[in-house]
């Protein structure tokens, strides 16, 4: 509620208690106008009665009379936000920088974690982290046409076992797990996931679940061909220049190397 000052409560009660004699003045002048006149200049006399001046608050008085911001200073304060905002930015810690077809790989590998578990450590489906995948699958080329095609494809194709066929451990057998097959991922296979997609998912499980390490003699040359964010055959498969079937074809790095990818179940390459 906004208070009333109180000196204009006292310049209303002042007015008021003037009116009845305003009131007698009007009614006057019909009967008496001589009496009339000489009210009127007397209330004229009246009315610029000054203004009573309201003293500023003292906070007013300090704000008014306190030093101001010299205009120079203005453009640093103006910046102040946006240094706040790298500052906080600075704070937070480095992440890891996963870019290209291994960051597109974590997602994608949303689809997979209800068997294969958040961390590849398996459930309905077999275990994929610490170095598993890369023992079955010496080969990017075999895992990508086992994610590709899936176990039943592969039990149709009469292909008994897929990746290493001397796997430490022993083969891995098509439907020898739980005898719970893993379900075909590739488009033509009838899956959901572009090749460019299983390529990315196969990057990501082998050099981030199972630990693959790029820079090493044994993973640098596949990373290089098929994992890195420069990689040609990634971009490819993104564009649509190149498919699982054409790839051989499409890349002379890969003609010395083994087994094109292909969207049939296929034989492994082996070790
Ligand atoms: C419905 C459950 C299920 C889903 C979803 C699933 N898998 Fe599987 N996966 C399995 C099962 C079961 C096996 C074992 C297959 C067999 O024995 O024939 C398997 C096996 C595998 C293997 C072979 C591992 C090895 O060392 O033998 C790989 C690689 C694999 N899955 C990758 C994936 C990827 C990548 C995805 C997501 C795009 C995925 N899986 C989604 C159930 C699943």
């Amino acid at each position: 509620m906004t208070e009333i000052p109180e000196h204009l409560l006292n310049r209303s009660k002042a007015r008021r208690a003037e009116a009845p004699s305003d009131a007698s003045g009007d009614s006057a002048p019909s009967s008496t106008p001589a009496v009339a006149t000489p009210a009127t200049p007397a209330k004229a006399t009246e009315a610029p009665a000054p203004k009573p001046v309201v003293p500023d608050p003292p906070y007013v008085v300090a704000a008014k009379s306190r030093k101001k911001i010299p205009f120079w200073a203005m453009a640093g304060l103006a910046m102040l936000p946006a240094w706040a905002a790298l500052y906080l930015i600075a704070l937070k810690p480095a992440e890891k920088v996963l870019a290209g077809p291994i960051s597109i790989g974590a997602t994608v590998y949303g689809s997979c974690a209800g068997c294969h578990g958040a961390d590849g450590a398996g459930g309905a489906g077999r275990v994929l982290y610490q170095g598993e995948v890369l023992k079955t699958f010496p080969h990017i080329e075999d895992m990508l046409n086992f994610v590709y095609s899936g176990s039943q494809k592969y039990a149709a194709a009469d292909i008994k076992t897929y990746g290493d066929p001397n796997r430490e451990g022993g083969a891995h057998a098509t439907l020898s797990y739980n005898g719970n097959p893993m379900p075909m991922q590739g488009e033509k296979a009838g899956g959901a996931l572009t090749e460019a997609e299983i390529l990315s998912v196969v990057c990501y499980t082998r050099y981030e679940k199972s630990g693959a390490d790029p820079k090493s003699e044994e993973w640098a040359e596949e990373y290089e061909a098929w994992c890195s964010p420069e990689s040609e055959i990634f971009l490819g498969l993104e564009a649509g220049s190149t498919s699982f079937d054409t790839i051989e074809k499409d890349f002379a790095m890969l003609a010395a190397k083994p087994g094109a990818v292909g969207t049939e179940p296929r034989a492994s390459i082996g070790k």
